[in-house]
């Protein structure tokens, strides 16, 4: 049984796949994403890809693989990189890493992300490293409490629904969310409100997003939507970049449309914007916090997505249906 990893991931999923017999492991060791040329070379023959969310998985793969290639393990909880249609067309079983660490992380990022804007913690940073810090001041980087504001989660799954539960116990937010459906755990144990997006964006002080990237959910967030949120509001996205349009993102803040914004996923990742000015612009705006998509970055959590993609690839191999398997 051939597999092959497309980038040197952390080492306990590996050591699980090495202890199986029978099973030939190759893994590409550079350093960035694999180039797209590379890829067609070394799937090639393969029964087995463990892609990254960095790899375009689509029809041009799966020809360079080749017939006998039955299965893509996905090493993260998002599968927007895969073609699921083709994948299914051809009879291939698609994985993914969903879990409680990764959801733990990523609510933790994003709730750090929300009080990094809250309290102007790059701002104030940089303006320490930069020596403008010359005494104590009443009216100095003045931040807003997170404390009694309304929250708004778009996407109560089960990222949405810890950082909701952290946020009502420790801080007395009122939660307003929006999900495909009501969650009743959600509203009894937090007091969280089901509302229509507008409704959300309007009330809230912090917007979090924390819907898949699906083609109903592509610029869910543009023009339109950022005019309806406060201008005191705050915007968070640690989910996928192209959930916002990125260049009303840009144009909102620059208008003061809404009072600042967090990301830690790009409409063009790796770039930060789609083109050369939006990107100076967001790099400049100093009410913007950006992060390299590095909301799952923990050990603990990388190591579980590792073990989980391994899990999912020996569960294939023993007959059975892999605990994430991706229903197409
Ligand atoms: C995922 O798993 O989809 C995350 O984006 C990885 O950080």
């Amino acid at each position: 049984m051939h597999i092959f990893i497309t980038r040197d991931i952390p080492d306990e999923g590996i050591k699980l796949l090495r202890k199986r017999k029978g099973i030939k492991l190759d893994i590409y060791k550079g350093d960035r994403a694999i180039p797209r040329l590379e890829l067609f070379k070394r799937v090639r023959g393969v029964d087995i890809l463990l892609s990254l969310l960095t790899d375009n998985i689509d029809a041009e793969v799966f020809k360079a693989a080749g017939v006998q290639l039955k299965m893509v393990a996905n090493y993260a909880v998002g599968f927007d990189n895969i073609d699921l249609k083709e994948a299914a067309k051809r009879g291939i079983v698609v994985t993914n890493t969903p879990g409680d660490e990764i959801a733990e992380s990523v609510a933790e990022h994003a709730l750090a992300l929300l009080f990094a804007l809250a309290h102007r913690i790059v701002e104030a940073d940089t303006f320490m490293r930069t020596g403008k810090y010359h005494g104590w001041g009443p009216k100095m980087l003045l931040g807003t409490d997170v404390m009694g504001k309304t929250v708004g989660i778009v996407g109560a799954g089960r990222i949405g629904g810890y950082f909701a539960r952290r946020l009502a116990d420790g801080f007395g937010v009122k939660i307003l969310y929006t999900n495909r459906k009501p969650d009743l755990d959600l509203e009894k144990k937090y007091g969280a409100k089901f509302v229509p997006l507008k409704e959300l964006l309007k009330n809230a002080d912090f917007v979090s997003l924390h819907v898949p990237l699906t083609p109903e959910t592509r610029h869910l967030i543009g023009t339109k939507q950022l005019q309806t949120m406060k201008k005191t509001a705050f915007l968070i996205n640690t989910a996928r970049g192209p959930i916002i349009d990125e260049h009303a993102l840009v144009q909102a803040l620059k208008k003061g449309k809404i009072a600042g914004a967090a990301l830690d996923v790009y409409e063009c990742e790796p770039f930060v914007a789609c083109n050369a000015r939006d990107i100076t612009e967001l790099r400049r705006l100093p009410n913007v916090v950006l992060t390299p998509h590095t909301a799952s970055a923990t050990v603990e959590t990388r190591q579980a997505m590792s073990r989980r993609a391994a899990e999912n690839i020996l569960a294939f191999l023993d007959g059975k249906t892999p605990p994430n398997a991706v229903k197409i």
